[in-house]
């Protein structure tokens, strides 16, 4: 089967994130963590849809609970607020502590709602943002982000910015904690909020320390700034609600969830307090979910993905979860150990969250411990090659990698994890020994 191709799809796709798999246009079918190809071979699936698809593709309670919905004839927008609506409302209650819940079509729409309501409600301008962190495509949010891979220019240096703007944003460095207490001090009375990824996507997952976490939140405290948590990638991914209460006991202001909660479907929200909500829109925080928002399909697909959190299907997805980071890092210590002085594994002392790449270091590189570097430093990180022709080694092999490694889903089979381990270190192998010689693969 051929596949026509159209040269009026700008850049070759909807995403800049998926230019990278060119040749991966002709998938005729996706199961588990398998895609199937139109030449009837198959790939192991790593990169899971931008880690949405936390079960897996065509996940039964999934697909069964979209059948419902399209059987019930509800299935395309109807925009009104559906019983499902509210179920699915009822059920994040439940999983979060929130009492207050909207839905919306996207990440960055939600976290650009959290960032709005933190400035109306405190009366103030400036938000507290981590280099490097990314938290969608708003105006608010793209500061400190450098972007596509490799470049040396913040989103912000692009002169349709205005400088206004540009003020609101502060950029703090993950895990410095003097320099999050300097901020605080210099800007107090001015900080309206502060967003945070419990484990820094953009930065290569890179695990917040604890010690950063609890001082966020304090300085927070303080000031009476709120703490925004971006769980787009972390919430309901290593455990059943957001990472940063189960895994730091610590409890955001507002959180932004997407991505694995709709069970691979496009709906996002924002959680908070109600009353918080009310005072923004009291205040004239002007915001909607979207046409989109809450739409039939998406609701059912998230309505079944959060039940299957609570247990009330009896599926242990959590628990396999662990058990599947167990052996991949038991293999990783095996298999890679050896190279590490090629590499870095931004998650190699935390090793709790199931999305795991790999960086190979520039040997001229100094490394700091627990510092966040920016992935795409071209310095410190080798990014093109890990990107490129890693994905290509890999792909040859069948397996679609992210960033070497990827996103560990409960579909895994123990042997899939294996060749993507053991892919990664014949990668690796052919990259450190061509390293040594003076080139690159
Ligand atoms: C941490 C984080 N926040 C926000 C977003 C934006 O979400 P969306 O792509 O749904 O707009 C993303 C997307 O990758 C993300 O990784």
């Amino acid at each position: 089967m051929s596949i026509v191709k159209s040269n009026a799809l700008f850049d070759g796709s909807s995403h800049s994130g998926r230019g990278q798999f060119p040749g991966l246009s002709d998938i005729t079918g996706a199961d588990g963590s398998y895609l199937k190809l139109a030449d009837g071979n198959q790939i192991s699936d790593f990169w899971l849809g931008h880690f949405a698809s936390l079960l897996g593709h065509n996940y039964p309670d999934i697909k069964q609970a979209l059948q419902t919905q399209l059987d019930s004839g509800v299935f395309d927008q109807i925009g009104v607020p559906l019983e499902l609506e509210h179920g699915l409302a009822n059920l994040l209650r439940q999983l979060t502590g929130f009492n207050g819940v909207r839905f919306t079509t996207s990440g960055s729409v939600s976290t650009d709602y959290a960032i709005r309501i933190a400035q109306t409600v405190t009366g103030r301008a400036i938000v507290l943002k981590g280099r490097g962190g990314w938290h969608g495509g708003n105006l608010l949010s793209i500061k400190g982000v450098r972007y596509p891979e490799g470049t040396a220019v913040d989103l912000y240096e692009q002169p349709q910015i205005t400088s206004h703007l540009a003020e609101q944003i502060v950029l703090f460095d993950y895990n410095d904690e003097q320099q999050l207490a300097d901020l605080f001090h210099r800007y107090g009375s001015q900080i309206a909020g502060m967003i945070v990824e419990p484990v820094v996507g953009n930065c290569g997952m890179y695990p917040v320390s604890e010690a950063f976490i609890r001082t966020a939140r304090r300085l927070c405290d303080h000031s009476g700034a709120l703490l925004i948590a971006d769980e787009i990638v972390t919430g309901f991914r290593r455990y059943p609600g957001l990472y940063l209460q189960y895994h730091f006991d610590v409890k955001p202001d507002i959180a932004v969830i997407g991505k694995a909660f709709g069970g691979g479907l496009p709906i996002a929200a924002l959680l908070s307090d109600v009353e918080l909500m009310k005072q923004a829109k009291h205040a004239q925080c002007f915001f909607e979910g979207g046409t989109y928002s809450a739409h039939p399909l998406c609701l059912a697909g998230a309505h079944a993905f959060c039940r299957l959190c609570l247990g009330d299907l009896g599926d242990p997805i959590f628990q396999r979860i662990h058990q599947q980071l167990q052996l991949t890092w038991a293999l990783i210590d095996r298999h890679l150990g050896k190279w590490e002085s090629y590499i870095h594994i931004p998650q190699s002392r935390d090793r709790q969250f199931p999305i795991i790449s790999i960086r190979l270091v520039k040997p001229t590189a100094t490394r700091v411990p627990d510092r966040v570097l920016d992935h795409w430093d071209a310095q410190l990180v080798d990014a093109p090659t890990r990107d490129q022709q890693g994905r290509q080694f890999m792909l040859e092999r069948g397996v679609l990698p992210w960033q070497l490694l990827g996103c560990i889903s409960p579909s895994h089979s123990a042997s899939q994890i294996e060749e993507l381990v053991i892919g990664c270190r014949d990668f690796i192998e052919c990259f450190a020994m061509q390293n040594l010689a003076g080139t690159r693969p």
